[in-house]
């Protein structure tokens, strides 16, 4: 997008500073002065409020790290302490706890409005892979920091999710063992492993920081889509992103906020499972192995499929197919406002998901086993024949003719606010 900043240094310092290191520069025109689309709805805040919670979860996590102990004998009961005796720790955890499920609450909004409005599409595949990465780290992240507290959800979680590449031995016998070995650091999961995990789950923040950089780079490259799928034409398309995008974001961010404030000071366990407040013992096994909800999809499909082989390749191929949907998706059209047929089965694709989700959490047998079954199909042939087909066949509706006059109705006439944005181009 062709756009330069109009930043000019108020002092002499600022000048003299500028000449040298114009980071000021670079911050103004990418996140004052940058031309955002008229119409951006509050699906739209979300990339700002998952910044957030990246942040937050990291600062938090530091602070924990100070108190916590990674090892076997002593990890369950710094986190007890942690909670009892550290000052303000009780609200510290239940930040980092709850925060991670709230992570992810806004991740799963972002990706669904991505896959809503074709943010996938042209020209911004790279910035929707980057954004695959950073689910996969985010999954490994959540995945590590949930066995830290030692409980027993936590130990049994790990031994279950890391047995599963012994499957491998089904193709290579031996080589599966061995890497499962290799990850546990021993012949069975132990404070070997924890201490492992915890010093791979202080590091994947700082490798997602790292991407998300990446991915806002990426996004700036080639400008935001909006809920017309339209590219910005002209002036009136867009607004700079201060104050208005700003704005909307802190007033998205905040209604999110009441929610996690919720969680933290009403329900702080709500979200996790009872049973993880008993510490892990190797020779008590819980009557239900389950993982954490948002996982729960994932686990479903893991489940739905009678070989242990084949139902982890279909689990990491459920997170390894979103990176060809740029290319699976055959619409001339970006945005699902505008596909009357698509559209239906997009909120199928939703109904799928939460399905797997509640599905996930019950017991692998009879009718569970055989919905799993049917709503593992269907998500992956929402992309693997819904996406090409119905973008073939489908008439969408007529799209407005830009940005501007989809939110005025007519093009003409100066718009609402348009002379509040000289600095847009
Ligand atoms: C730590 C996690 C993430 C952060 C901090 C983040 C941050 C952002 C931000 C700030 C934006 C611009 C505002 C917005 O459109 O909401 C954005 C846009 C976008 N993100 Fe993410 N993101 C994350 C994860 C993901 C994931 C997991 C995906 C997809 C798998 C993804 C796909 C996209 C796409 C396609 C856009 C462009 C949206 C558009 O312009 O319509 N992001 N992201």
């Amino acid at each position: 997008m062709d756009h330069t900043s109009s930043y000019e240094p108020q002092t002499k310092f600022g000048k003299w500073w500028d000449d040298r290191l114009p980071v000021a520069r670079l911050a103004h025109g990418q996140f004052v002065a940058f031309p955002t689309p008229r119409n951006l709805n509050y699906w739209w805040t979300f990339g700002g409020i998952l910044t957030f919670f990246l942040a937050s979860q990291i600062v938090t996590g530091i602070v924990l790290a100070m108190h916590y102990q990674p090892s076997g004998a002593e990890a369950f009961n710094s986190v007890e302490a942690i909670r009892r005796d550290v000052n303000f720790g009780w609200l510290i955890r239940n930040l980092h706890a709850v925060g991670a499920s709230m992570f992810f609450i806004a991740v799963y909004i972002h990706i669904f409005r991505g896959l809503y409005y074709g943010s996938y599409k042209a020209p911004r595949e790279v910035l929707w892979i980057l954004g695959v990465l950073i689910f996969l780290a985010m999954m490994a992240t959540a995945f590590m920091g949930y066995a830290l507290p030692w409980g027993q959800m936590s130990f049994w979680g790990v031994t279950v999710i890391t047995n599963l590449f012994s499957s491998v031995n089904e193709i290579i016998p031996g080589l599966g063992t061995a890497i499962v070995e290799w990850l546990w650091g021993g012949f069975a999961v132990s404070g070997t492993t924890l201490n492992r995990f915890f010093a791979l789950h202080y590091l994947l923040p700082f490798v997602i920081a790292g991407l998300v950089i990446l991915h806002i780079w990426a996004l700036h490259v080639a400008g935001q889509n909006n809920p017309t799928g339209l590219d910005i034409k002209t002036r009136e398309d867009a607004v700079p992103m201060y104050p208005y995008a700003v704005a909307k974001d802190a007033v998205g961010l905040f209604a999110f906020l009441i929610l996690f404030a919720w969680f933290v000071f009403f329900l702080p366990d709500y979200l996790g499972h009872a049973d993880n407040y008993i510490e892990a013992d190797p020779l008590v096994t819980p009557p239900h192995i389950v993982p954490e909800w948002y996982f729960l999809p994932f686990y479903a499909i893991l489940r739905a499929i009678p070989s242990k082989l084949g139902g982890v390749i279909a689990m990491f191929a459920a997170i390894a197919i979103l990176v060809v949907v740029p290319w699976l998706d055959t619409s001339r059209v970006r945005s699902a406002k505008y596909r009357p047929v698509y559209k239906w089965f997009f909120w199928l694709l939703v109904i799928s998901c939460l399905a797997l989700g509640y599905l996930g959490a019950m017991p692998a047998e009879g009718a569970y086993v055989t919905w799993s079954r049917i709503f593992t199909f269907y998500y992956f042939a929402h992309f693997l024949l819904v996406m090409p087909i119905v973008g073939l066949i489908e008439r969408p509706r007529p799209l407005p003719r830009s940005i501007s006059e989809s939110v005025l109705k007519s093009g003409a006439g100066a718009p609402e606010g348009a002379a509040a944005a000289p600095e847009t181009r």
